[in-house]
């Protein structure tokens, strides 16, 4: 690493490359990325650049957040607007017109009766908002002992102290307990490793069955919601089998428990439909929007409730007092504004309709490269798929030690950015990709698997 270039791309400061780096926390060890820093410079359409002048093949949309594309104009455009318009109304006495469009849009956007929209800054904001809303509605009902709320395991709903309770994963919930109670887990969909040791469809998915004996067990008079993302991210891209979602949604109502659709990954397009509930055709009782929903051009987020959930809200304040739940940033104007552009850019060029085509591409792709004879399953739907890495498909048996980060280490190296963890990888670029580039993060992921491969120890 040059220290110099990096310090003249960000500071004028007389500290060293290292004393720069370390005052930023990131999301990993600090050690790491101080030793070999990405620093994204700039960006244009799927592609990045660093600081240093490389440029790498955005195959994951930055963390799934630049659906349509970096440096989108249209988008640009309207949030400079707005800038020189209103960029900040009082979100304690009131709203804005950008506000009140996009919640708008957002309703006759979503399926069914999907209508009424509280908006945030961010993806925990809005399932942690989800959680509360649905104590909430129980309690405004009568049913003021519903609160518990049944999640899965490997699961990720976000970092504030509720949304982590319903999160999943062991590594990020161990470091934080004790965490919120109420927050009860269950087995997700995982076809290809069944925890349960059965095989679909002879299973009757158990997985399924069981979240109604759970909730039973718990007392359906303590359960207020089921809280999954249609096709489970962190886990491996735990994409359900298709009477998954139905069944749910049927023992859900039957135990007048709420169901929670997180599409923070899912949503704005991404799996091949604006909302992953239409491409499942399960109507939630609440869905949870975030990242893709504003390109990344701006902070945002939302959550979306059914009519008979917005209309318990609704009252005299004497007796009923709104939804309880508030941010300083919610319904900015300028992130608004980013989500209103975001969005026609997504309908007026057929992204949903693309992503389902290059979708196809790409898995197509990814099953040319089983010949490497490490891939064991391809899991996903639009541009959401992911592989599982195996030392041998035969057997299931997994890499010891894994070949997850090494394979997206070297995709890095090579100039690709992906989402890797030990034993599977993610691909999810923007919904604006063309075919010639599906096919260069093909060519970069055998070349990546090539390598990693054949520098393995024999054994
Ligand atoms: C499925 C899911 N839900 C919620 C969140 C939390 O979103 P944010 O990081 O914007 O708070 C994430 C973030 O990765 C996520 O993947």
């Amino acid at each position: 690493m040059n220290p110099a270039a990096v310090s003249q791309q960000i500071t004028d400061a007389q500290t060293t490359e290292e004393q720069f780096l370390r005052r930023i926390f990131i999301r990993s060890q600090m050690q790491e990325f101080v030793q070999d820093p990405l620093l994204m410079a700039k960006a244009d359409g799927v592609w990045y650049e660093d600081v240093h002048g490389k440029r790498y093949l955005d195959a994951l949309s930055g963390i799934y957040v630049v659906s349509v594309g970096h440096n989108n104009r249209r988008v640009i455009d309207a949030v400079k607007e707005q800038l020189d318009t209103l960029a900040f109304s009082p979100p304690m006495h009131g709203s804005n017109p950008q506000a009140v469009r996009l919640a708008n849009r957002l309703a006759e956007l979503a399926p069914g009766d999907l209508s009424a929209v509280k908006l945030a800054s961010g993806g925990s904001e809005a399932t942690e908002a989800a959680i509360k809303m649905a104590r909430q509605y129980h309690r405004l009902q009568g049913n003021g002992t519903k609160y518990k709320i049944i999640s899965r395991y490997h699961s990720w709903h976000g970092s504030t102290m509720g949304s982590l309770s319903a999160s999943g994963l062991a590594s990020r919930r161990s470091v934080n307990e004790p965490l919120a109670p109420g927050f009860i887990h269950v087995f997700p969909p995982t076809c290809y490793r069944c925890p349960f040791g059965k095989e679909y469809p002879g299973c009757e998915l158990t997985c399924a069955t069981l979240i109604e004996d759970v909730i039973r067990l718990e007392g359906a008079d303590t359960v207020a919601a089921v809280m999954v993302e249609p096709i489970g991210h962190t886990g491996g891209i735990i994409d359900p089998p298709e009477e998954y979602l139905p069944m749910l949604r049927e023992l859900c109502d039957r135990q007048n428990v709420l169901l929670i659709f997180d599409e923070i990954i899912n949503g704005a397009g991404r799996t091949g439909h604006m909302f992953a509930a239409e491409t499942f055709g399960v109507v939630p009782d609440m869905v949870c929007l975030g990242k893709g929903i504003s390109g990344g051009y701006a902070p945002l987020a939302a959550l979306i409730c059914r009519q008979h959930i917005a209309d318990t809200f609704w009252g005299d304040p004497a007796e009923n007092p709104g939804f309880v739940e508030g941010h300083t940033f919610e319904g900015s104007p300028l992130a608004c504004a980013a989500g209103l552009a975001t969005i026609d850019e997504i309908i007026e060029r057929d992204l949903c309709g693309n992503a389902r085509r290059m979708g196809e591409r790409l898995r197509a792709g990814l099953g040319g490269l089983k010949r490497h004879g490490i891939i064991g399953d391809i899991r996903g739907k639009g541009l959401f798929l992911g592989i599982e890495l195996v030392r041998d498909p035969a057997t299931k048996e997994q890499f010891d030690p894994p070949i997850g980060q090494a394979i997206g280490r070297r995709a890095l190296q090579n100039g690709m950015l992906t989402r890797f963890d030990p034993h599977w990888l993610a691909v999810a670029p923007p919904l604006t990709i063309d075919a010639e580039q599906i096919d260069e993060i093909i060519r970069l992921l055998d070349q990546s698997i090539g390598e990693v491969l054949a520098e393995l120890p024999a054994c």
